[in-house]
């Protein structure tokens, strides 16, 4: 059976090396194997609670979408896509904060953290406060739940949030599904060992500590610098090291194999000074780096080109967000008058008498054509002519397959009055039934 794999990176600075070792790296060698369907995306709008500089964020989303292509990505393969660009996000997000106690977000320990921080300095607990970081995790969930996701590999920090995604969740299945699972609950997967790439410092690499080595901005000049600034012991070249206890070491290892992690721990017990180790380190990196880093220049040399893969991404996303998105909106009562029966609120959720119709016919001039009909016969959608028939149930049929995204491609154009959200609430009608 296929499974779902979601993943964001919050927009805020460069990517560095513990990004790429502890989330893109691992992510992209996931997507590649057999029955894995992934989403991955830029968490633009996360960003928008940490950041108030549009230049910074406009400058991270633009590199970190560089950085995942070039690491490997095939948009081919994968979801690719910025948050914001998908509204069905926001939207969820409003719908889960509708069901989500306000005890829970107490909890969450981004404001949990915030809020001590305040206490502990005796300010108000909310000084400086947020609602965007009070319930981040609710747009969190959004992310998750809309897509359907059954894995979600993320750092330790985040398990939390995951978990919080999954009460969301089971609530909203519970409150509206009337026994269907509307949403799948999805589950944290932590890679203990990878999680955690060591920065400069020794504590985790991490923009907010300030020790990172930044994976391809400023080129090999600025991996070379902050290798050089990796903290070591004392231990003079001739010195036995201790390569247990060296981050150096750990840093080496995410980009080394099993038998060159054994050869350089034998050169350190040997004497190896930390001078010569952190050249060593350098083109251990530079050898998975430098090819990535070419890509990488190359692409931020063209953000037209990544702007086209971002929006084809949004349009798969969108493709399965919105019929979803049009389900949850009827199970909680947001519902056209024309669908709800005389029986009011005990109008069952589809209503196999009126259903939306495709229908095909030819005109006078010869040519074909399809329209989309409501079920109370207001015109949704008019096609454009075709040459043949085949053609014009081909454009039936992709409206069918991806739902409004489709929309251009289908050669159709929308009927007087009627909103993108009308066609995709008829079209995910017509899907479920
Ligand atoms: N909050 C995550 C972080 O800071 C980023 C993120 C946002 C995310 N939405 C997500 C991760 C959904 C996984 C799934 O690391």
């Amino acid at each position: 059976m296929s499974y779902r794999v979601l993943t964001g990176i919050t927009t805020t600075g460069t990517p560095h090396l513990g990004n790429y070792v502890g989330a893109i790296r691992p992510a992209i060698a996931a997507s590649r194997e057999p029955g894995v369907e992934s989403f991955f995306f830029l968490a633009d709008y996360h960003a928008l609670i940490k950041c108030d500089e549009p230049g910074r964020i406009e400058r991270s989303r633009l590199e970190l979408a560089a950085t995942w292509l070039a690491c490997g990505l095939d948009p081919q393969r994968v979801v690719f896509y910025r948050q914001s660009d998908i509204p069905e996000i926001t939207e969820l997000t409003w719908l889960l904060t509708c069901v989500t106690p306000k005890g829970l977000m107490n909890r969450a320990h981004a404001y949990k953290a915030a809020s001590d921080e305040n206490a502990a300095k005796g300010e108000d607990t909310d000084a400086g406060i947020s609602m965007g970081l009070f319930s981040y995790p609710i747009l969190m969930g959004a992310d998750i739940l809309m897509f359907n996701a059954h894995r979600v590999p993320v750092g330790r920090d985040q398990v939390q949030h995951i978990e919080m995604a999954r009460d969301m969740g089971q609530r909203f299945n519970h409150l509206f599904g009337q026994g269907r699972e509307l949403f799948v609950l999805p589950e944290a997967v932590v890679d203990e060992v990878l999680a955690m790439l060591p920065g400069l410092d020794g504590r985790k690499m991490s923009k907010s500590y300030d020790n990172i080595i930044p994976l391809f901005e400023g080129g090999a000049k600025a991996l070379k610098d902050a290798v050089a600034r990796i903290v070591t012991d004392s231990r003079l070249p001739g010195e036995a090291k201790d390569a247990d206890t060296a981050h150096l070491v750990t840093i080496y290892d995410a980009f080394a194999t099993p038998a060159e992690r054994t050869a350089f721990r034998a050169a350190l017990k040997g004497g190896l000074g930390w001078g010569d180790a952190k050249q060593q380190v350098v083109e251990q990196l530079e050898r998975e780096v430098a090819p990535m880093r070419a890509r990488y220049d190359a692409l931020m040399a063209h953000p037209e080109r990544i702007e086209e893969t971002l929006m084809d991404g949004a349009r798969k996303a969108r493709a399965i967000a919105a019929p979803l998105l049009a389900t949850l909106r009827e199970a909680v009562g947001l519902r056209r008058f024309t669908a709800v029966s005389a029986g009011g609120t005990k109008a069952p959720l589809t209503n196999k008498a009126k259903l939306p119709e495709f229908k095909q016919y030819r005109e006078t001039d010869g040519r074909f054509y399809f329209k989309l009909v409501a079920a109370d016969g207001r015109l949704l959608l008019q096609s454009r002519a075709f040459a043949s028939g085949k053609e014009a149930g081909q454009g039936v049929a992709s409206l069918r397959g991806d739902g409004i995204t489709a929309l251009e491609r289908a050669g159709a154009a929308l009927g007087d009055g009627v909103t993108e959200r009308d066609v995709a609430e008829a079209l995910a009608a017509l899907a479920a039934a």
